[in-house]
């Protein structure tokens, strides 16, 4: 019940305006927020990114937002992007760049998208790095993947995401698998029906995700495996020592303020920690918190200053 009232929430603009402009709740919600976000600002992501990488882990990078309707606000959320390539440069961060091809245009017209995605690609393969794109929801999928197979022509610093739910997952990967790019693995966080995908939390989506994962590892392709899941991640520690896979190019990423990447950076594997900033940050703790309601009761904390 508690998830789907946060769903509901997190799609309804009256709440999110009156949450907004409330003097009391938007001081609450913003100490919510702080723990699962790297800042609103630019610069205070980096500050972010530094801690992240002082602890070991390399970062990626998100400036919140999807679903841009303007193609003015696509190019202008575009420059931000741009101007947070320049920054990751500027101080020789280890961090990587992700977006939402929706955030930069793909459901305006996906011309925009392409020249504002390889415009961020091109800008992050100059100082070395990668650009990763998110993966939303079903309906997108192959607007996505079409757009990911077109940047991969031309810049080959450019990775994706593929969600174990779908039950289409494991066809596409056979597909990504002949492209150079990153293939990062989640679970997959949108509302799907029981047609395309498994239902949150069941054991065929845990099942599929080891499966995926395993063979992600044992491929040889650069993957992250994206997941919290103490479980899943056991089960994937036995499998990389067992297989003698350590020296495979994957890397285990996880969302700030959630899961424990320490202890896997201490065991040995590469880290990720993927932080986001922006001011669209309702819409975000929102998601996190349906996604395990017990996370109310260290919102509620979080939001008193206990
Ligand atoms: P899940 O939340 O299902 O938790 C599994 C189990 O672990 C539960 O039993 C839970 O209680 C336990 N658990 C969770 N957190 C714990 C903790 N901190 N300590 C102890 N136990 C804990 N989605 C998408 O659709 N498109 C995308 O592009 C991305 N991108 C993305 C990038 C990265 C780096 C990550 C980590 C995730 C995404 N996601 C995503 C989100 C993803 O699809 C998924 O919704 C969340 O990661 C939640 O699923 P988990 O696999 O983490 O475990």
């Amino acid at each position: 019940l508690a998830a789907d009232a946060l769903r509901h929430l997190a799609l309804d603009e009256r709440a999110k305006a009156h949450i907004e402009q409330d003097q009391v709740l938007r001081p609450l919600f913003e100490r919510m927020a702080a723990r699962y976000i790297g800042g609103a600002t630019l610069p205070e992501c980096l500050e972010r990114i530094t801690a992240v990488n002082a602890q070991g882990h390399a970062a990626t990078v998100d400036y919140m937002g999807e679903n841009t309707r303007d193609a003015a606000k696509a190019h202008a959320e575009t420059e931000e992007f741009l101007r947070l390539v320049q920054a990751l440069q500027g101080r020789q961060f280890n961090s990587s760049v992700s977006l939402d091809l929706s955030h930069i245009g793909l459901i305006i017209e996906p011309e925009i998208c392409h020249y504002n995605a390889g415009r961020i690609a091109a800008a992050a393969r100059e100082i070395g790095t990668e650009m990763i794109v998110s993966m939303e929801w079903s309906a997108r999928t192959d607007l996505i993947l079409a757009a990911y197979e077109r940047l991969c022509s031309e810049h080959s610093n450019v990775g994706i995401t593929c969600q174990a739910r779908l039950h289409r997952t494991p066809a596409d990967l056979d597909r990504l698998l002949t492209l150079p790019g990153k293939i990062r693995l989640v679970k997959g966080a949108y509302q799907e029906t029981a047609d395309v995908a498994y239902p949150r939390g069941s054991d065929e989506l845990r099942a599929t995700f080891l499966g995926l994962a395993c063979r992600l590892i044992a491929s040889g392709h650069p993957c992250s495996i994206a997941t919290h899941d103490p479980d899943l991640l056991d089960e994937l520690e036995t499998f990389i020592t067992a297989g003698g896979w350590r020296a495979q190019p994957y890397e285990f990423e996880m969302l700030t303020g959630l899961g424990n990447l320490e202890g896997l950076r201490q065991r040995g594997h590469p880290t990720r920690e993927y932080v986001v900033y922006g001011r669209e940050w309702f819409l975000y703790l929102c998601n996190r918190l349906a996604e395990e309601p017990e996370r109310l009761f260290t919102a509620v904390a979080d939001a008193l200053g206990a």
